[in-house]
């Protein structure tokens, strides 16, 4: 293994999320603009190969953990033979994806023999309406079929990933921790974040301890479970239920202090944090034909430029950043 990937405040990097594409089959509000997003070109976007060549120099640096991301990661053609290599890369232990679920009931067979061993799937609403709503699209039943097929392949948890927000979905957290009451599935609420066109507003945030507290007056035997320290989530199971819910709180509580997480972007650029402007490109370079080391130069160098953590809720409201949908999250 060649040098890790540790910052200047001594934090190992072992968490890479692969953007795989800029595209997505829905239109969700809190991700993009009504008016959608210009589409990088399809000559700047890396390549299956570039993709493969890069995942293994982070791999070799010490990363573990890969999530492939968007827009929407199933919505790319090649998708399942990107798993396959990606999962065949020596010393990767977990091959995971974030998706919308529109499309994976189908797929997922496929993605698990390729190597795919964690589901993470978004659904914030449990009103078909309110998702035709949110997501300016149809499919809320085949995001719910997706999530039964994962269960039903053996992905446990199965985790659900729900964007709370005020007048929106905050009135539907107890139907969600229902969801666990029965499967392996960890709901996870997460606080709603400024990305740019998305129109957030400090209203619109629900904070983790409302959350909470909401969920522990309605539901008996809510237990805090010890998490690792480079866990997004506070975990909790519930008396009685076989899944677990779990909060996501960048803006009431952040935990940057753990943070394990890099993120390459579909065209080719290196962003060390969620938060803020600073982007390197992977691509440009690579075409120019350095050779590994030159490229691991770049990525460390970068790494070492990173932020102890976010800048705030109110000053990352303000910072120019990136449409969600160009980031994945
Ligand atoms: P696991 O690997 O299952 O723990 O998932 P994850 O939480 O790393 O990834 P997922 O794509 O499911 O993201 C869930 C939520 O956490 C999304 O809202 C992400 O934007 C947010 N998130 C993921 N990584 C980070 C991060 O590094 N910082 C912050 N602030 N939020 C993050
Ligand atoms: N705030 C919080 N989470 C978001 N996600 C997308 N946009 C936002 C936002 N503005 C979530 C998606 C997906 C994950 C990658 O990030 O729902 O589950
Ligand atoms: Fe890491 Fe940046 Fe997220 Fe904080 S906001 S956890 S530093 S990626």
């Amino acid at each position: 293994v060649s040098e890790m990937l540790i910052d200047s405040f001594g934090r190992l990097h072992t968490y890479l999320r692969i953007s795989l594409t800029e595209r997505c089959n829905l239109r969700c509000q809190y991700c993009m603009p009504a008016e959608g997003v210009e589409l990088t070109p399809n000559s700047h976007l890396l390549s299956q190969n570039e993709i493969l060549r890069l995942a293994n120099l982070f791999v070799s640096s010490g990363v573990d953990k890969i999530r492939l991301t968007g827009g929407e990661p199933t919505v790319r053609k090649d998708i399942e033979d990107i798993c396959l290599q990606l999962s065949n890369l020596k010393g990767l232990k977990t091959l995971a994806m974030t998706t919308n679920g529109i499309a994976l009931a189908r797929k997922l067979p496929k993605l698990k023999e390729c190597g795919l061993n964690l589901v993470n799937i978004s659904l914030d609403t449990l009103v078909p309406a309110k998702f035709e709503f949110m997501t300016r699209r149809r499919g809320h039943e085949r995001v719910m079929e997706s999530i039964n097929a994962a269960v039903d392949l053996g992905y446990n948890p199965v985790k659900v990933n729900c964007v709370v927000m005020r007048g929106f979905n905050d009135d539907e957290i107890s139907d969600f921790v229902e969801l666990t009451r029965e499967k392996p599935i960890n709901v996870r609420f997460i606080e709603f974040m400024p990305f740019d066109g998305n129109v957030w507003n400090v209203k619109k945030l629900v904070p983790y301890y409302e959350m909470l507290d909401r969920v522990v007056k309605q539901f008996t035997g809510v237990q805090r479970i010890q998490d690792h320290p480079t866990e997004t989530a506070k975990n909790f199971r519930i008396d009685g239920h076989q899944g677990t819910v779990s909060f996501i709180t960048s803006m009431t509580e952040h935990f940057c202090a753990g943070c394990n997480r890099l993120r390459l972007l579909a065209d080719g650029n290196f962003k060390v944090c969620l938060f803020g402007p600073s982007e390197v490109s992977l691509r440009d370079p690579l075409r120019l034909g350095v050779d590994d080391n030159v490229l691991k130069g770049i990525i460390g160098a970068a790494v070492k430029r990173k932020k102890a953590s976010h800048a705030g809720m109110f000053d990352i409201a303000k910072t120019p950043n990136r449409p969600m949908i160009h980031i994945g999250g």
